[in-house]
């Protein structure tokens, strides 16, 4: 293995084209996304059959541009790497089959990487974040996930719970849309709450069998209830997705239910966070996805834990390929690369298999 690692990545497992030039795991020589925001705005969320036939329009401009402002050619790279899951199958698949691709052009060797452990790993791209102190608590919070892990060395996962029904960021925005908010609802509800009140109404945070699992339908439901007219007859004759048509009511204040939401919601993930600190007792704890991005969030589990917390680069904490590059480094530094016939793996989980599935070591 050369002193100097550089890895050309490809991240597509949702609603970012995204292709990024890694050196070491540590230095972003490009980085670049391309958002597909506007495309599903009207729909409010993901629309999967759109997202991956927008992902095929642009992958190759977009790996083309990553390797053109890294100033790399093909022979200055030592691996490719592509996020192999959790994701969108039609999406995963734009981006395994434009890398094999272009593993088989180049000869390189091809690594797949699990996303949930790429989110981690954008924590190695933050100019504060200098060494692991394993073991540590890796909280990952984004539009698809929400998950709790002991890590306790490159590529060691236990996963201790995550949410049993809706992702952090997914409630995030369906609330947002509920609230007219624009897509994606994480951002707008954060600069909505900025004028809000917290207390004007009092969400409940969730309560789950498992001490480190987290459930947001519950507030959701108290929310959806707090605001919008109900239509006569009860709850029990609602129809599923009914938020979407709801009117809301006259007198609802939307900087005040955005407040009481984020404030319930972040409490919900603190807490759990605190509970996996105390009885797992880690070094350090990590902050990653989407809504690491969210600052009464940060703020609320720097205050709460007895111990460093980091938090990725505000670029870093949305979908990138930066972060797919810095994980896929410390598993080619481990001898691990992928049998160019893996398949993507859509509901791969963050666990011990992340380093063994289709990876085999050279
Ligand atoms: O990590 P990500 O780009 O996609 C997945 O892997 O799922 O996360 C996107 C999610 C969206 O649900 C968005 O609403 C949320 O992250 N998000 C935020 C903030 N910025 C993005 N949530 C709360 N506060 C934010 N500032
Ligand atoms: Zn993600």
């Amino acid at each position: 293995m050369p002193a100097m690692t550089t890895i050309l990545a490809i991240e597509t497992s949702c609603d970012e084209t995204a292709a990024a030039v890694i050196r070491d795991g540590r230095a972003m020589l490009s980085n670049v996304i391309a958002s597909q925001v506007d495309l599903h705005a009207p729909y409010g969320g993901v629309f999967p059959e759109l997202a991956s036939r927008a992902h095929t329009e642009v992958i190759s401009a977009v790996v083309a541009q990553a390797m053109a402002e890294a100033q790399c050619d093909y022979s200055d790279l030592d691996a490719l790497a592509v996020t192999q899951g959790p994701g969108l199958v039609g999406s995963l698949l734009v981006g395994i089959n434009f890398a094999k691709g272009l593993a088989l052009a180049t000869g390189l060797p091809l690594l797949g990487v699990n996303h949930l452990e790429g989110h981690i790993y954008s924590l190695w791209l933050a100019p504060d974040f200098e060494q692991p102190d394993f073991p540590l608590l890796a909280l990952i919070v984004s539009g698809g996930h929400s998950e709790l892990a002991i890590m306790t060395g490159h590529g060691a996962y236990q996963r201790l719970g995550g949410t049993i029904d809706d992702a952090a960021g997914e409630a995030f925005d369906k609330i947002g849309r509920l609230l007219g908010l624009p897509f994606p609802g994480g951002p707008a509800i954060e600069n909505a709450a900025a004028t809000g009140d917290p207390r004007a109404y009092r969400f409940p945070r969730a309560k789950t069998d498992g001490p480190y699992d987290l459930s947001f339908s519950g507030l959701k439901t108290a929310v959806m209830r707090a605001v919008t007219v109900q239509p006569s007859g009860g709850r029990d004759k609602r129809r599923r997705g009914a938020e979407r048509e709801a009117p809301l009511r006259d007198d609802v204040n939307i900087a005040d239910v955005a407040a009481a939401f984020q404030d319930a919601l972040t409490d919900a993930l603190v807490a759990a966070a605190c509970r996996a600190a105390r009885d797992f007792d880690p070094r350090q704890v990590l902050l990653a996805g989407g809504v690491s991005a969210n600052a009464l969030l940060r703020q609320k589990l720097s205050a709460a834990l007895d111990l460093p917390v980091y938090y990725p680069p505000l670029p870093l904490c949305t979908d990138n390929a930066a972060m797919i590059g810095a994980a896929a480094r410390f598993r080619l530094r481990a001898g691990f690369s992928s049998s160019l016939d893996f398949e993507a793996r859509p509901s791969w989980r963050l666990s011990e298999d992340v380093y063994a599935g289709d990876l085999s070591r050279a």
